[in-house]
């Protein structure tokens, strides 16, 4: 798979082990996070990954920051984007089985480099299940659209 991965300066450690594990799984990662504390926003590397995953240039996203909330609301704000913050395998699952997220974020001050693995695991081992969760994501998209603008 290819895999967008975008961090900001609170989660550099953290990203490089994620990225060299999915990269041991055999992905090809786009790493478009930073690698420097020059006092980015994560927004920007939030929207950065967002962008990849609408263009359908990868696979799916992976963004993490301190607590995976800042990065995750930014990706959230462009149209297409189910980016669901978790800390814990089930829910990462379940995002992916009744959400269809397109993108997986999580908090480096909040989930260790193991359990981060785990919760990328859970995630790419789920499959979307369609059905009933598919209404529900067109129910959401009715709203995306609106209020765009
Ligand atoms: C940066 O200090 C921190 O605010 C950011 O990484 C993130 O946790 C925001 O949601």
């Amino acid at each position: 798979m290819k895999i967008a991965l975008g961090n900001d300066h609170a989660a550099i450690e953290l990203k490089n082990t994620v990225k060299e594990y999915l990269e041991s799984l055999g992905n090809e990662v786009v790493d478009l996070g930073a690698n420097e504390n020059k006092g980015i926003s994560y927004t920007v590397f939030g929207e950065a990954v967002a962008d990849k995953v609408v263009a359908k240039e990868v696979d799916f996203g992976v963004l993490i920051c301190g607590t995976g909330v800042g990065i995750s609301i930014a990706a959230n704000k462009v149209p297409g984007i189910r980016a669901a913050v978790c800390s814990d395998p089930t829910t990462a699952r379940l995002v992916k089985q009744h959400n269809n997220a397109n993108i997986i974020a999580f908090g480096a001050r909040i989930v260790g480099s193991e359990a981060a693995k785990d919760i990328l695991d859970a995630y790419m081992n789920a499959e979307f299940e369609g059905g009933r969760h598919q209404d529900r994501i067109d129910l959401i998209t009715e709203i995306e659209n609106k209020h765009s603008k």
